[in-house]
């Protein structure tokens, strides 16, 4: 660990009080000197760190800087976040982790950025990500799955950020069939998730689950601000990212256990939007109109036609167009 690596976590570790510049060095094993230099390092790459004649240094409760040793003290997880690569800026994190994972790259590494210049949605949209305000993360997993169950990985992650995002700010996230997040009616939350098969397409080699949340007020453009917010412009709350971070990594541990038994379709459902609107989707080449009646075993779409006629729409193919009448 470098220097400042190790300042960082002896200031988790410290939990908010002061350690002074000397008890500091010692524990280091550096000299007073090097602690000074590495502080203002690490404020220069944007920590925020309090620092007050005769207490010491703490890192402030202001900072939100995301960093490895900020976030893993937080994940208690045991099967993710131990390899947490935080990045100032890249193109995609989908696209690191996804070279790390075919690199051979553990179940359960995350890749995290401040900022992504080419930031991927579904269907070849992009994701707009600006520095300092968003949660840009991308989860490699391995999980021994049936392929068959594969497609539900990402209605189980968006349990997972529903669950984690509302324990922290306590206000209710919905999920609008397949994978947006929504808070009071707006999209606060996107997820893109991006598979490899094994041989014969018979098994899942990994999936790379990325996840890009707004957290902090964001200035969209008026056609994104209709549709786009982000938790803080809803709730008032400042919530932490680093805490945010950690917390979807546990959730995401914990649901993704519950899809071989196909358990956290419970709760799929409770959170489901679109049921009981009536919705126009592209399905292949078609565009249907009807009733969505509720989400089946398979986490698929059940849309009610005016003919009679039910239609399943699987996550993969079929994509929402719009909300006719609710
Ligand atoms: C969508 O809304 O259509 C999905 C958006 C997914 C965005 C996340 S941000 C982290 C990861 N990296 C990407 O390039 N995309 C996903």
């Amino acid at each position: 660990m470098s220097i400042k690596e190790e300042l960082l976590a002896t200031f988790v570790a410290s939990d908010g009080e002061f350690i002074s510049g000397a008890a500091l060095a010692e524990k280091l094993g550096v000299s007073r000197n090097a602690v000074w230099k590495a502080v203002k390092a690490l404020e220069t790459e944007g920590f925020v760190i309090d620092s007050v004649t005769a207490k010491g240094y703490r890192l402030s409760p202001e900072n939100d800087r995301l960093a490895p040793e900020l976030i893993k003290p937080f994940i208690r997880a045991e099967d993710m976040g131990a390899e947490v690569i935080v990045l100032s800026e890249t193109d995609s994190t989908n696209n690191d982790a996804k070279r790390l994972a075919s690199g051979g790259a553990a179940h359960g590494t995350v890749v995290i950025a401040d900022t992504q210049t080419a930031g991927k949605g579904r269907l070849g949209r992009s994701f707009i990500s600006p520095p300092g305000t968003g949660i840009y993360m991308s989860v490699i997993v391995r999980p021994e799955l049936d392929i068959s169950l594969a497609p539900m990985l990402t209605s189980a992650a968006a349990c997972a950020v529903a669950e984690a995002v509302e324990e922290l700010c306590g206000s209710e996230v919905r999920v609008k069939w397949v994978n947006d997040l929504y808070m009071n009616g707006r999209k606060i939350c996107g997820i893109l998730t991006e598979a490899s098969m094994g041989l014969e397409m018979k098994s899942l080699e990994y999936a790379v689950i990325g996840i890009g949340i707004n957290v902090r007020s964001v200035v969209f453009d008026e056609e994104l601000s209709r549709r786009a917010t982000s938790i803080e412009a809803e709730t008032g709350k400042k919530i932490s990212r680093i805490q945010l971070c950690a917390e979807i990594i546990n959730k995401l541990s914990e649901y993704l256990q519950k899809i071989a038994d196909r358990s956290f379709l419970a709760e799929y459902r409770r959170r489901e939007l679109l049921t009981g609107n009536e919705i126009t989707a592209a399905a292949g080449s078609e565009t249907i109109t009807g009733k969505a009646v509720g989400i089946d075993d398979n986490a698929n779409l059940i849309v009610e036609l005016e003919s009679g006629e039910v239609r399943h729409l699987g996550t993969g193919e079929a994509n929402l167009l719009r909300i006719v009448r609710t």
